[in-house]
């Protein structure tokens, strides 16, 4: 059974998540569908995302998709549960803030959650915080990195991050919950010091081995391989897509 996953984000962010997806997971087939031309999700409504989603799920049942990962936490937070009732059927994967992780290997340190203002507001994330919160928390909504980081903009990015990220706090720990946002870790680090990084990519791909063993539709192949398609038909996007998965591998 070689049929691919499905993969996507709002751009190329997602990259982060098919790494650690990858080193899991090498045997298997991916399409990854970067749906830069509507960058950023964080500022748009749940109609919005759900309509460029259902798009991109479209395509991956056109294309034999066996499974599919949404490697977007604001599209999981604002639509994975109206997906899985479309659904039924498919596996659907969903990435979210690495809160709880935090909770269990960080727990009572001083926690900064970075996420897109819509995933900071949806009720999944609050759902998530309040069981986990450790009473020493801040939550960080941060308009427009998504897009920077997407463009390469790094003048905003450093610019957002200089005044944005809370320094007199004494943060020990930092939960990327937007895919975007490890790419720009050594930034982050250049304004709070040596913090500690949480992301939602490992349990992601855990959940993934775990839902295709299940469901025996693990591939049997000796090598996988990785294809890349951009909304936006934006050859540059391939190319740093490429440079950021061969870099992070
Ligand atoms: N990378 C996405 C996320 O994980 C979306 C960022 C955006 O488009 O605003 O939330």
């Amino acid at each position: 059974m070689n049929n691919p996953i499905g993969i996507f984000d709002s751009g190329i962010g997602g990259v982060t998540v098919l790494k650690q997806i990858l080193k899991l997971l090498p045997h298997e087939n991916y399409l990854y569908y970067s749906d830069s031309l509507h960058n950023p999700y964080g500022e748009k409504t749940k109609e919005e995302i759900f309509s460029y989603v259902d798009e991109m799920i479209q395509f991956f049942l056109e294309k034999n998709c066996k499974a599919i990962v949404f490697a977007c936490n604001t599209a999981t937070a604002l639509t994975i549960s109206d997906f899985r009732k479309k659904y039924p059927n498919l596996p659907i994967i969903g990435i979210e803030p690495a809160y709880k992780m935090a909770h269990d290997f960080s727990f009572l340190k001083k926690t900064l959650v970075m996420a897109t203002p819509a995933t900071i507001q949806s009720e999944k994330f609050l759902a998530l915080f309040h069981q986990y919160d450790n009473q020493n928390t801040i939550l960080l909504p941060c308009p427009n990195l998504a897009k920077w980081i997407e463009k390469g903009d790094t003048f905003s990015i450093s610019q957002f991050l200089e005044k944005n990220l809370p320094k007199e706090e004494k943060i020990e720990v930092v939960v990327l919950g937007c895919t975007h946002y490890p790419l720009i870790q050594n930034e982050i680090r250049k304004v709070l010091g040596n913090v500690v990084f949480y992301d939602g990519g490992n349990g992601v791909s855990r959940r993934l081995k775990s839902i295709l063993e299940e469901k025996k539709l693990l591939s049997q192949q000796s090598q996988g391989m990785v294809t890349f398609y951009d909304s936006s038909a934006s050859l540059q996007k391939e190319k740093r897509f490429y440079e950021f998965l061969r870099k992070e591998l």
